[in-house]
């Protein structure tokens, strides 16, 4: 097999031509994989990235900072009359969930490469007492939902090419958790580049640095077709009567899967595309931030918000700009179908360490981030809709996602964050808990959600003055 001419001119004018550099050296089958991985990128996007995200100085933000105000949020509540509507809602929501037009989800494609656990990251076990893993306490969630309410939710996870087939296999291993219908279904991949020559890296001689292309990249990938004939997933859920999609993180034990008044909220505001959001308490708190900008909602990454307007307080001395987003939404599926036939979302770059072979094809596994990786944000599909609704939520309750090994977001802060959860809910169905001087829980406590979806649901459970004072898992 010799090198096309053509393509190799394409390449060469994009400054990529060193792909070939192993060519002669390679077997036939290594030449096709090289090849078709080749014919799979675009190379003239590809090169308006590099131009864009890796030669450029860092752009500041494209809109004047005097445009950017804060976003009208449906707060807490507060009052007996607001707490009343947000029952009819859940009611709401919870006919939604009984008339089966609400898929749920759950994107998990990402590389988790702050973990460094082997393996999907929903695979890790994360339960204080039990060590359930995330895609089980997800799962008996939806599981507990669909009991509730009658009717089986299905649910669609995103994998990457890295991690479909063991996330496939874990779902397999454990009976699918009970759950009737869950496909998983692959997102794309983008080359990572070299950070400082914007050359695509190599992962061997005859393989590209491919990246998974964000969790944005949950559009695409919800409505391409894997196979000749097979129905996307898009599809899938039209012919289902699916209408609505509840969108979550893996990372996020605490997350209320396809929260009945949420939805009910969407669907009263006739929402496209809803986010849940808590009050960032310090300027530098790494959450995206939902702002109005020039007139439209949009969401601002931390990283990209000036000092400034970061630190902007209002005459009460709370930020201004508070609305943080926790990666938790709602979207109507025909505004996903939309959004995948006439917009490309915009890519961000992420640097990262990214192991490749250097060009005497010698492996190097760097010590810091050599390599900007491209990827797409879901958060970027807000001004596209027509209406979008932001709700707040207690952070407590909701927001402790899985990122590091060590510190902050790591297995310890998830594990305590849990049980404290846990323990509150306890106390609410009058049970006495032990706590330290702090208020935190003392030790593990963890309720699978078929056990108790809810602090109210655990009420009918348990008996009134029971004292917990040493590790429970209840199941
Ligand atoms: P993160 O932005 O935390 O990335 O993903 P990550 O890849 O999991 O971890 P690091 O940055 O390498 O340490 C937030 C959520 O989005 C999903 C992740 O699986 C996680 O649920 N995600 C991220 C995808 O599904 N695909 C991606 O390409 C990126």
């Amino acid at each position: 097999m010799e090198i096309d001419p053509l393509l190799f001119e394409h390449l060469e004018r994009r400054g990529q031509s060193h792909l070939f550099q192993f060519w002669d050296a390679l077997d036939a089958l290594e030449r096709a994989r090289l090849l078709s991985e080749i014919q799979a990128v675009d190379f003239d996007r590809l090169h308006g990235l590099v131009t864009r995200l890796v030669h450029a100085e860092d752009v500041d933000l494209d809109i004047e900072p005097g445009e950017i105000e804060p976003i009208d949020v449906v707060r807490l509540p507060e009052t007996d009359g607001e707490r009343a509507l947000r029952r009819r809602s859940a009611g709401i929501g919870g006919d939604m969930l009984a008339s089966g037009e609400v898929a749920i989800v759950l994107v998990a494609g990402g590389s988790g490469t702050r973990l460094g656990f082997e393996g999907p990251k929903g695979t890790f076990p994360i339960g204080p007492v039990s060590s359930a893993s995330l895609f089980q306490i997800h799962a008996e969630k939806v599981l507990a939902l669909s009991r509730r309410h009658g009717r089986s939710i299905p649910l669609y996870i995103m994998t990457s090419p890295d991690n479909h087939e063991a996330t496939i296999r874990f779902f397999e291993a454990h009976d699918r958790f009970g759950l009737e219908h869950v496909r998983c279904f692959m997102q794309g991949r983008m080359p990572a580049v070299d950070r400082s020559t914007g050359r695509v890296l190599m992962a061997s001689r005859s393989q590209l640095a491919l990246t998974p292309d964000g969790h944005g990249g949950v559009i695409a990938a919800l409505a391409s077709r894997t196979a000749e004939g097979a129905e996307s997933c898009l599809e899938e859920m039209q012919g289902l009567g699916i209408k609505t999609v509840f969108y979550f993180q893996v990372d996020n034990p605490l997350v209320r899967v396809a929260d009945p008044t949420f939805l009910g909220l969407h669907r009263e505001h006739e929402s496209e595309m809803s986010f849940k959001v808590i009050e960032r308490l310090e300027p530098e708190e790494k959450l995206g931030v939902i702002v109005r900008a020039g007139g439209r909602p949009r969401v601002i990454e931390y990283s990209d918000l000036t000092p400034e307007l970061a630190a902007r307080r209002l005459a009460s001395g709370a930020l201004a700009l508070w609305a943080g987003s926790i990666a938790v939404h709602i979207l109507e599926v025909a505004f996903l179908e939309r959004l995948s036939r006439d917009s490309q979302l915009p890519f961000h770059k992420a640097i990262k360490k990214t192991p490749h072979v250097d060009d005497r094809g010698v492996e190097v596994r760097p010590e810091a981030p050599n390599a900007v990786k491209f990827e797409q944000f879901i958060f970027d599909a807000l001004p596209e809709a027509g209406r979008a609704l932001v709700v707040e939520t207690d952070r407590a309750s909701e927001f402790e996602p899985l990122k590091n090994a060590v510190g902050p977001e790591s297995p310890a802060t998830v594990h305590q964050r849990m049980s404290d959860q846990f323990g509150a809910w306890l106390e609410q169905a009058g049970a006495i808990v032990s706590r330290r001087s702090d208020g935190s829980v003392a030790f593990g406590v963890e309720i699978s959600p078929l056990f108790a979806l809810d602090a109210a649901e655990l009420k009918s459970k348990i008996e009134p003055g029971w004292v917990v004072e040493r590790p429970v898992y209840l199941r």
